[in-house]
């Protein structure tokens, strides 16, 4: 039984723990429902702490003995740990518990998946392995032998010997318990090797279930690129004599950064040309990019408590991000970024669950693995580099991993970095990580033309968020840039920092009015507000030299005729059509970059859209707007989408590359808009003759979307039943493309289908978060939506909380919609509070989103 007043944990009451480990021996004993945890550790007084207190964390283990020195003690127990008396001098502390891995369904701790053995620690889960000090800023090095009968034992670090069954693992590096992994199963490696610029020899290995070896080459080769990569343009080595990474079917997350076992939600590792699509490839190669990553950003640099946690995430996102512009597009990922961070960042900033980059509260830290933190997070870095420049920010990474190697350190430990290493004050720069909420950046222009001066007035204000009232200017670095009237750029992309809350710029000597396009690459992550209408939104979109802003003015285009569709009925602008039209058969751009164009905003999006201006989102309307507007594409381009279809068709072998998943992107919109002009042809012959799953499933999307889909649906399911990832595409197209009043019916069918299993949460997401993702169904008037996503999460609590914590996010945009909608889910977020026994993690999000 819980608590009846959740805990809530503050950064300000941080204080050291009373003792350092030495030294942390641990033998697991494996057994399904009675596996013994040995642990071997070596105390000693903490000279940085006061209090003595010798409190270890555990939940959920039964201990059968412990001795300190030797002697056996009786420490008193509770439900989240023990207190025993230990003498202020070193000893030795040595516990045996016996824990229970097969009904572990909240996948955390120790558990089974398909029979095999894993851990989870991240953020709390050591503690249901077994007694110890879970909290990050403890570190130790760890000596661990597993004794079981399966085939593979592993764990962190360098192997040592091994035998018929039992392995030993030895990691030199001390780290924090999050960081502990334990795999073993009947698995089956992918081997390959890497050498270090130094010249050590590192042996790689993915390891998955029989059946998936022909699924491991593309992410091996990702991790030999990220290895390199961060080599080359951060210095960093990788620093063991082996690097495993492990794919697991049942997993919360998408991937875990256990020092040298990399543990994998098998949808972000495994990868084929049949059964993989382009967008999953690039996935892949970014979440084995950020695992290795945290090696250095993470790992031998860690976070002093969970407050810190954007120190690592943030900075760790950053980096991926910059690798996957290097291997593929830079303006393409660009793009991608933004267009997530708006549709997952801004709502969660905007609304209920607004919370500072370093958060400075909570009651469960599961729920704070969020957008802001990562995403968030990571535009901070962006924004510091871009303040600082591109030198000095390589400088000061230098200083950090010297000066911070091997700590447990702080978001003031990495200001002060680079304050010691450009010289700058950074004070007002760390608003960034102490204010929640988007700011909104409003420009206001002013032309003097008989003496050729241009004038920009800024001005930056943040609404209020839950806990914050008032908000300080920020530092805001906005990338601009100048165009004659008559395309010319005449002042090229230069930074100018905002730090007031209100600030001009003036150009002189120009000859005509110029126009200006601002906040180039989205150099900051704010709302603009500018004097723009749609001739200037074409001027740009036709002229603009940065590929961010080009891609910008054709959105704000789309954007603007959807919400005059929505609110006046408008037709769609010609403008827009024209726009298009001109960028998707301008061949100079690369086919990412116009398939990109090609797409509008999102459903979601515009309810956003529409809710910032001030006016109710009607799920409905916008569906129906979003509809017309593809049919509206598709007649404007409609004598050009046969070429442009086959001119894209990528030639030779299917590659998951840059140029190929361009070329597939573009070639399926065409098909996709050639559907709504009534010729599904193409979708049918693509759906039968494809040799990879791009090109299958977008035909099928097609088909479906047209009210076409059923006997492709079957046929999709009897070639692939076998396939669990692939069969969760399946499962989640159904529901993301169901009409708005059919949504939760086709939903509930599913929960229904023999392979609906609630214990998984790629199928349970695949199912439910499908349905979240179905803007018009999940809002749809009757409620049904939202109640049977209620229903499920009541469900899923008692199993898999964590899991269950994160969906109640499809909730936390209530308040922008009607008063019917919003008394529909308030009363289902009522239901599910009144939940007897719920979850702390479930509690703390509904009680947040009820506000
Ligand atoms: N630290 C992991 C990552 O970002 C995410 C994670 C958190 C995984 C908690 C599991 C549990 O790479
Ligand atoms: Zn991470």
């Amino acid at each position: 039984m819980r608590d009846a007043a959740p805990q809530t944990i503050y950064l300000k009451d941080y204080t050291p723990f009373g003792y350092v480990i030495d030294s942390v021996q641990l033998t697991f004993k494996l057994h399904p429902t009675e596996t013994r945890v040995l642990s071997k550790i070596a105390f000693r007084p903490n000279p940085e702490a006061t209090d003595r207190t010798f409190f270890l964390h555990g939940e959920e283990l039964k201990l059968i003995s412990a001795t300190i020195d030797g002697k056996e003690v009786s420490p008193s127990v509770t439900d989240e740990g023990l207190t025993v008396d230990a003498p202020d001098a070193p000893f030795t502390w040595e516990a045996e518990v016996e824990i229970s891995p097969s009904t572990n369904t909240a996948l955390e701790g120790l558990y089974m998946s398909n029979g095999m053995y894993c851990t989870q620690c991240e953020a709390e889960g050591f503690r249901k392995i077994t007694y110890y000090p879970d909290r990050p800023d403890v570190m130790a090095t760890f000596d661990v032998r597993i004794e079981g009968s399966e085939k593979v034992l592993l764990s962190n670090g360098n192997p040592g010997a091994s035998g018929e069954g039992f392995a030993e693992w030895s990691d030199p590096w001390k780290k924090p318990a999050y960081l502990f992994a334990l795999v073993a199963g009947d698995l089956i490696n992918h081997p390959d090797s890497f050498t270090t610029r130094t010249g050590t020899d590192v042996e790689l290995n993915i390891w998955v279930r029989p059946g998936d070896e022909d699924k491991c080459a593309f992410g091996m080769q990702a991790l030999k690129d990220s290895m390199k990569w961060d080599e080359d343009v951060y210095g960093r080595e990788y620093d063991l004599d082996i690097f495993n990474i492990v794919a697991v079917d049942d997993f919360n997350m998408g991937a875990m950064e256990n020092k040298g076992l990399n543990i994998f939600n098998s949808s972000c590792v495994l990868a084929s040309q049949a059964t993989s699509t382009d967008a999953d490839f690039e996935r892949i190669e970014a979440i084995i990019a950020h695992e290795y990553f945290h090696n250095w950003t993470g790992n031998r640099i860690t976070c002093r408590d969970w407050f810190q946690l954007c120190l690592k995430e943030g900075l760790t996102v950053f980096r991926d991000a910059q690798f996957t512009s290097d291997m593929r597009s830079e303006p393409v990922k660009r793009i991608d970024d933004v267009i997530a961070l708006r549709a997952r960042q801004f709502p969660e900033d905007q609304g209920p669950l607004s919370h500072p980059v370093r958060p400075e509260e909570f009651q469960e830290i599961n729920n704070f693995y969020t957008a802001t933190v990562y995403e968030k997070g990571a535009e901070v870095i962006g924004m510091l580099k871009t303040l600082v420049g591109h030198d000095a920010y390589y400088k000061a990474l230098d200083l950090y991993f010297e000066r911070h190697d091997g700590d447990a350190a702080t978001i003031e430990d990495w200001i002060q970095v680079f304050e010691d290493s450009t010289g700058r004050d950074l004070q007002q720069f760390k608003r960034w990580y102490s204010q929640s909420g988007t700011p909104k950046v409003s420009v206001k222009e002013e032309w003097d033309a008989e003496n050729g001066i241009f004038t920009l007035h800024f001005s930056q204000s943040t609404a209020p968020t839950p806990g914050q009232d008032i908000k300080d200017p920020r530092v805001i670095p906005i990338a601009l840039g100048l165009l004659a009237p008559g395309g010319k750029e005449t002042h090229p992309t230069h930074v100018i920092e905002l730090t007031h809350a209100e600030q001009s710029l003036t150009f002189d000597g120009l000859d005509a009015r110029p126009v200006p396009s601002l906040l180039r690459g989205f150099s900051a992550p704010v709302i603009l507000e500018q004097e723009i209408d749609n001739d200037r939104r074409a001027f740009l979109l036709a002229n603009d030299t940065d590929p961010f802003n080009r891609w910008e003015a054709g959105g704000d285009l789309a954007r603007d005729t959807l919400i005059n569709m929505i609110l006046k009925d408008a037709a769609p602008s010609p403008a827009y059509l024209h726009g298009l039209r001109r960028v998707v058969t301008d061949e100079s751009l690369d086919p990412a970059y116009r398939g990109l164009m090609i797409q509008h905003p999102s459903e979601t999006e515009l309810a956003g859209t529409l809710s910032d201006m001030g006016e109710i989102p009607d799920p409905t309307k916008i569906h129906i707007a979003s509809r017309a507007l593809l049919a509206a594409k598709a007649e404007t381009l409609s004598d050009i989408l046969p070429a442009l279809y086959a001119d894209n068709q990528p030639t030779g072998a299917y590659k998951p590359d840059a140029e190929g998943s361009g070329k597939r992107d573009l070639a399926n919109a065409a098909m996709s808009l050639m559907a709504k002009l009534g010729d599904l042809s193409h979708a049918k012959a693509q759906f039968a003759s494809a040799d990879n799953m791009t090109q299958q499933f977008e035909a099928l999307a097609v088909l479906v979307r047209e009210g076409q889909g059923a006997e492709a649906v079957k046929a999709f399911y009897d070639q692939w039943k076998e396939d669990r990832l692939v069969i969760n595409k399946w499962f989640g197209l159904q529901i993301s493309l169901a009409e708005p009043e059919d949504a939760a019916k086709v939903t509930e069918a599913l929960t229904q289908h023999p392979d609906f299993d609630m214990k998984n949460p790629n199928r349970f997401r695949a199912t439910l978060g499908a349905l979240a993702g179905n803007h018009a169904g999940f809002h749809h008037e009757s409620g049904a939506g939202y109640a049977l996503l209620a229903d499920w999460l009541i469900k899923l609590d008692p199993l898999n909380p964590q899991t269950t914590a994160r969906m109640c996010t499809a909730f936390q945009t209530w308040k922008r919609y009607d008063a019917g909608r919003q008394a529909l889910i308030k009363a289902q977020l009522e239901r599910i509070l009144a939940t007897p026994n719920l979850s702390r993690d479930t509690n703390e999000m509904i009680s947040r989103i009820l506000g």
